[in-house]
């Protein structure tokens, strides 16, 4: 599913750059992963929400990634 019409960035793409070795610790980061950068921004929520749930997943595998805002 395509979350990000201005860049063409599907909910895989951004599942993806969140399971990288340099995890992104924010939206814009994610759109840095992926070669482009926000545009209109509507879809900063929704990526938000993909890359929560994604860094959920990931769960114990987390070392001092986004999940852990300290780090
Ligand atoms: S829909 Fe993603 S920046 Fe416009």
């Amino acid at each position: 599913m395509i979350v990000c019409s201005c860049n063409v960035l599907s909910d895989k793409d951004i599942r993806t750059a969140c399971c990288a070795d340099e995890r992104p610790r924010s939206t814009g980061q994610v759109y840095g992963c992926l070669g482009c950068s926000a545009q209109c921004g509507r879809c900063a929520r929704t990526i938000r929400r993909i890359m929560d749930e994604a860094l959920e997943a990931a769960g114990g595998a987390c070392n001092g990634c986004a999940a852990d805002p300290k780090s």
